[in-house]
């Protein structure tokens, strides 16, 4: 059951990336996961495949193992997150500056979160991901879950964050984890926790009319 009184609009504009908010102290409880993750099954799959799989990490050694290939991946040259990093922030805006320091937070403290979450999708093969179709059907079999969960979780009074640079090393989080590599994908790796307070703002975001095309581009 939802714990925070948010209208649907509350819940859309407040769920945010939450990383120094994450309270590392408080356990989660497995039925808290379990709903988000029954909520997050109601996102839409393509044919209803419902090909989704969710590897909930609680075990210490195995979320430190993690959160070690998590900043093995952001520090690799080829992730664009990296280049928020703290030492490149001269020419930065105060928000990219607090997005660094927030992201820097995370970076530090990920093993520390109770609960990390790595959805994943069942394919047929890697080749399956080459495609561009294929990956919009594979991807938006899995992504909406995601969200949803997310979603889920902040009615609940738990933070979420999305990432994805452990997956510069998925194939050790498979070994990690035990998820076979060849048929399932990991699509991010989400941290899970209560939040320290439940008060959040909207995000500052772009004007929509200058990303909106009506009949064409
Ligand atoms: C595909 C994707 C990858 C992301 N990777 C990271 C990440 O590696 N580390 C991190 O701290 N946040 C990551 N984020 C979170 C974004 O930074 C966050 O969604 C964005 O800054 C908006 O935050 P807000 O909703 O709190 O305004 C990622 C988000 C997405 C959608």
């Amino acid at each position: 059951m939802p714990q925070l009184d948010l209208t649907a609009d509350q819940l859309l504009t407040t769920t945010r990336a939450v990383r120094r908010r994450l309270d590392l102290t408080r356990p989660v409880d497995r039925a808290l996961v379990e709903e988000c993750l029954a909520l997050a099954t109601q996102a839409p799959t393509g044919r209803n495949r419902q090909r989704w799989d969710f590897v909930v990490v609680t075990d210490p050694a195995r979320r430190a193992a993690l959160a070690g290939l998590y900043r093995l991946g952001l520090t690799h040259p080829r992730d664009p997150v990296a280049r928020t990093g703290l030492d490149r922030t001269t020419e930065d805006t105060a928000r990219r500056l607090r997005l660094a320091v927030s992201a820097q937070h995370l970076f530090d403290h990920l093993h520390e979160v109770p609960v990390l979450v790595v959805p994943c999708v069942r394919i047929e093969g890697r080749h399956e991901l080459a495609g561009h179709v294929g990956q919009a059907n594979t991807w938006g079999s899995i992504l909406p879950a995601v969200w949803q969960f997310m979603l889920a979780a902040r009615s609940r009074g738990l933070g979420t964050a999305w990432t994805t640079p452990h997956l510069h090393y998925e194939r050790e989080a498979a070994e990690l984890l035990g998820i076979p590599y060849e048929t399932v994908a990991q699509a991010a790796l989400v941290p899970l926790a209560h939040t320290l307070g439940t008060d959040f703002r909207p995000g500052p975001r772009v004007d929509t009319a200058r990303i909106t095309h009506w009949d064409t581009w």
